[in-house]
């Protein structure tokens, strides 16, 4: 059942706590788990660089966590292996499964997984349809939208999916693939991602 995937979804949404690079720690440590909180607006304005530092949160395999970046929700999920698997069956039910679009897809995420890492995946969580937030469905199991479903996010606004490299699938009202914001990880310590700065951007 649609409700139950959608359910069963939001079981892996956690809200991770982010900081403006430069403040990163500066008071975060002492929020919890599940509390939030987002750079400020002046920040957010300027289009400040977030910091989410992934190895202060239980990122398991199948989990997502939501960052805040220009007023945008960023996702950071983790694929397990049975859900990498599955993404090349499904090239043939894309729109653009090789991300040809560079307004969607960064050149250093133009590949299956559209990440950096293929087990971690940053996306800019908004339908490229009319804006609403995709549900995350993670099971490799039939869905009532989708009698073959293999994992990936369900917009319910009018009903687009995408697969878990937030590919679009063909004859969707979302025209695209979902974004994947500029990002890179920290050199020196894999578990900071900074977003908003692409690999090629870093000095
Ligand atoms: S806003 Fe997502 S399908 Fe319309």
């Amino acid at each position: 059942m649609a409700n139950e995937g959608v359910n069963n979804g939001r079981r892996w949404f956690l809200t991770a706590t982010t900081a403006v690079v430069g403040a990163a720690g500066a008071g975060a440590a002492g929020y919890a788990f599940l509390a939030s909180w987002k750079p400020s607006a002046r920040a957010q304005s300027a289009g400040a660089p977030v910091e989410v530092d992934i190895s202060r949160i239980d990122l398991e395999p199948g989990a997502r966590i939501t960052a805040q970046w220009r007023g945008k929700p960023v996702w950071i999920f983790r694929r397990n292996a049975e859900q990498l698997a599955a993404l090349p069956a499904l090239v043939g039910r894309l729109s653009d499964p090789n991300s040809d679009n560079p307004d969607q897809t960064p050149a250093f995420a133009k590949n299956e997984t559209r990440s950096l890492k293929p087990d971690i995946g940053v996306l800019v969580g908004i339908c490229t349809h009319l804006g609403c937030s995709p549900l995350l469905v993670p099971e490799l199991q039939p869905q009532a939208f989708d009698s073959e479903w293999k994992g990936g996010f369900f917009c319910p606004c009018h009903n687009s999916r995408f697969d878990l490299a937030g590919r679009v699938f063909s004859g969707m009202p979302a025209p695209t693939n979902l974004e994947v914001p500029p990002h890179h990880f920290v050199a020196d310590d894999p578990n900071r991602i900074i977003i908003g700065i692409a690999p090629e951007e870093v000095v």
